[in-house]
């Protein structure tokens, strides 16, 4: 089936909570829209040429968001792109506005609980996760919420993956 576009940006950025499958969905979105995925984690990795545990250990947590926003400064003339970002990206000052400013932006909205197992089976690529308390992290997950819920569109994604994706894909090719 072809579906008809009639979008105002050919851009797209998940954004969620650590777990949430942004880094899943993303290239599956993007191949089935045949647009190109660009990941900031893996940007930050390519420009620092540094796993993001070994910056968060090394050079601190400061230095990473300096570099998230380095990152964002080069969303604005993109095309036909589906980005995913960082779980603590979209939560500074002023960069949900910005990231709307140029995209279409979808919250894959996942429970606590789930994010909790999925992130307990992965800790040591994640900094956060293994620095932080299950109810610290909860604090976190609850902080972040006003922040995700600014999002263009919120998407369960707790259902099957697939069935994420045409959801997103309906969602923004009705606007
Ligand atoms: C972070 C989430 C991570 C990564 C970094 C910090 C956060 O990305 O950017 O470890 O602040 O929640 P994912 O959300 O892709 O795990």
């Amino acid at each position: 089936m072809f579906l008809h576009f009639s979008i105002l940006f050919d851009t797209i950025t998940l954004i969620g909570f650590a777990g949430c499958g942004k880094t899943t969905i993303a290239p599956l979105l993007a191949q089935r829209l045949n647009y190109q995925w660009m990941d900031s984690d893996h940007w930050i990795e390519n420009s620092t040429g540094k796993t993001i545990s070994a910056i968060f250990e090394h050079e601190g947590e400061s230095y990473f968001r300096e570099w998230e926003y380095r990152w964002l400064q080069t969303i604005s003339d993109s095309t036909s792109t589906v980005y995913s970002v960082g779980g603590g990206l979209p939560c500074q000052n002023g960069y949900m506005e910005y990231l709307k400013a140029y995209s279409w932006v979808i919250y894959l909205k996942t429970d606590f609980p789930t994010l909790y197992s999925r992130l307990s089976e992965a800790k040591e690529s994640r900094p956060l996760v293994k620095r932080l308390s299950y109810l610290e992290l909860y604090h976190l997950f609850e902080q972040r919420l006003v922040y995700y819920e600014q999002a263009d569109w919120h998407i369960n994604a707790q259902l099957p993956i697939l069935e994420i994706v045409e959801k997103i894909v309906l969602a923004v090719s009705t606007g």
